[in-house]
């Protein structure tokens, strides 16, 4: 007669826990209660809590791909990262290629980073035996040559599905004498489909391409085969039953919602986090002004000419978008500032005290630099702004898809050629989980202004 399981735990299962593809998006930012999933402090109660209701220990793995792209700012969130990834002890990592951007040794040496389809590992592990409920499991990872830069002098030479590396893996699985096996993948389709004819493997876990947070795929289909893949941007944990005598259950994702609490431990790693950011921004001011040579002239500047507009602007939210921040205490990060004020990394904004007048977002942030309109009301034509740097990250990244900050530097009105913004001037900053429930024909009405 079986023993009754204990509450929550299907007797005789395994649990898989998976994630991955953070992207260096540690928190959610409280832009929009509808975008504010996921977090890394909300991932730690997650697992906590799946660990504490387990009879064994659940097998937690990751994807990888956790780092932001890099600047300084970058480096001290990496840290930050590494020492919740620690936290959440997973037994194997699949690095993705944010997190080689910086080379190998940003991964640190005590994280169980994992891939098997590298000629020479560079201290990685290639594969990792671990054992649940008596049962020998192995665990392997393959990352695409496709998704890294393969230079002659990279790192890490990743080699692509073929014959002979599935002929390896099959004889290394068999040598490791395992009953269970476990893939982390990263790569196309069509890799996909020459691994799962291979049937090498029990579980397949698949890193997750996409960059649209507000259309989750969490299933890959390949090859007649339906395979899980974690959210992006941590917003999920993939949660997986595997019966000791079966194949696993189809995942589940468990969304990191408001409901799951931030985990205490992970409160003094972001303090930390936060003041380094700030000493971050303050040493990036130290012995600056305001910037010389402005473009921007300032909401103020405006009133007398164009009163009605004024009135609107004053009365809407966007005034407010710096308190907003102070708030939060999240007034020295540029990677919120970069939507909360008047073009930062582009010759505005730079603290509240060096420009106090670019607090918030205002009639330049759509209309474009209008510093020449204000001496001459007959130039209709903002100024163009070349990027600048900005604070802790270095050269705006050049913007192809939705970047983390910088959102304000190239132009949309600069580009149509005159001061009357359109859609897209809002999309720059109502993007993804920062404004998910934009519609231009909602928003406008809200802070319509013009010519009726
Ligand atoms: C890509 C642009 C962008 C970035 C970057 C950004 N925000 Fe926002 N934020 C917005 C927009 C747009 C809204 C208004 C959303 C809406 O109402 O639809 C907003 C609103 C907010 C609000 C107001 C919520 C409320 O209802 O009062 C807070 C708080 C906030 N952001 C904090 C942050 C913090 C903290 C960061 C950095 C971690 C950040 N933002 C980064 C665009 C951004
Ligand atoms: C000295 C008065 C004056 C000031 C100051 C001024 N404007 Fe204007 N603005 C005008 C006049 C006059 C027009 C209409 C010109 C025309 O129709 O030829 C205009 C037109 C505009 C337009 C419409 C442009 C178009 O292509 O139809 C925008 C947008 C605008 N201003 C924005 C601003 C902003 C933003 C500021 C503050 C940074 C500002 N203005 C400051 C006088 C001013
Ligand atoms: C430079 C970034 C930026 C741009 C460009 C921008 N917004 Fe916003 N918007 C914000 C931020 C930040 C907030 C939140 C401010 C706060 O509450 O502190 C916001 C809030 C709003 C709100 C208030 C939301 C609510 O539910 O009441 C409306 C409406 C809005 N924006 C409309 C627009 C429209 C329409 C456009 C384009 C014509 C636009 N915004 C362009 C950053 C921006
Ligand atoms: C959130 C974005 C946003 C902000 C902030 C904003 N505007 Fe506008 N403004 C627009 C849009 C969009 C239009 C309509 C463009 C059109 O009709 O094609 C417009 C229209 C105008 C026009 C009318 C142009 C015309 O000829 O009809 C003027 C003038 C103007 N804005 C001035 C201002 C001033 C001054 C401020 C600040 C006090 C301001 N705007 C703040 C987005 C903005």
């Amino acid at each position: 007669m079986a023993v009754d399981a204990p509450a929550g735990m299907d007797g005789g299962a395994i649990e898989v826990l998976a994630a991955g593809d953070l992207r260096g998006e540690i928190k959610p930012c409280g832009c929009s209660p509808e975008g504010q999933m996921g977090g890394l402090p909300r991932r730690l109660s997650a697992l906590a809590g799946r660990v504490a209701k387990a009879a064994v220990a659940p097998l937690v793995l990751d994807l990888g791909n956790n780092f932001p792209l890099p600047s300084e700012q970058g480096r001290l969130k990496i840290e930050l990262i590494r020492t919740l990834l620690a936290r959440f002890a997973p037994e194997a990592i699949l690095p993705g290629p944010n997190d080689l951007a910086l080379g190998r040794g940003a991964l640190g040496s005590d994280l169980p980073y994992l891939v098997s389809n590298a000629g020479t590992a560079q201290g990685l592990l290639s594969q990792r035996v671990v054992v649940r409920a008596g049962l020998r499991i192995g665990l392997y990872g393959y990352l695409s040559p496709a998704e890294v830069y393969q230079g002659a002098h990279s790192d890490l030479q990743l080699e692509p599905v073929s014959a002979e590396l599935l002929a390896h893996l099959r004889a290394r699985i068999r040598a490791a004498a395992v009953q269970r096996s476990v893939l982390l993948f990263r790569g196309s389709d069509a890799e996909l489909a020459q691994i799962v004819a291979a049937d090498l493997f029990d579980l397949i876990l698949v890193g997750n391409p996409s960059d649209d947070e507000l259309h989750q795929q969490v299933e890959r289909r390949v090859a007649g085969r339906t395979l899980p893949q974690v959210p992006t941007k941590g917003q999920g944990m993939l949660r997986i039953a595997w019966p000791l005598s079966g194949p696993p259950a189809p995942a589940q994702v468990d969304w990191l919602k408001d409901g799951v609490p931030d985990h205490p431990d992970a409160a003094a790693p972001f303090a930390r986090y936060d003041e380094a950011v700030k000493a971050l921004f303050f040493a990036a001011l130290q012995g600056a002004g305001a910037p010389p040579d402005s473009p921007y002239a300032g909401a103020a500047t405006c009133e007398g000419c164009h009163p009605a507009q004024q009135k609107v602007w004053r009365g809407s939210r966007h005034v407010q978008a710096l308190p907003t921040l102070v708030k939060v205490g999240k007034q020295f990060d540029p990677e919120c500032l970069a939507c909360h004020v008047v073009g930062l990394g582009a010759g505005g904004f730079r603290s509240p005290e060096l420009t106090p007048t670019l607090g918030g977002v205002q009639c330049e942030n759509c209309h474009g630099p209008a510093k020449a309109h204000v001496r001459e009301p007959g130039v209709h034509k903002p100024a163009y702004v070349p990027p600048q740097p900005i604070p802790g990250h270095g050269a705006p990244p050049v913007r192809s898809g939705p970047p983390v900050y910088g959102a304000v530097t190239a132009h949309p009105a600069a580009a149509a050629g005159g001061l009357l913004p359109s859609e897209r001037t809002c999309r720059t900053c109502h993007m993804g989980s920062h404004s998910p429930t934009f519609d231009f024909n909602v928003y406008w009405p809200k802070i319509r202004h013009g010519r009726e």
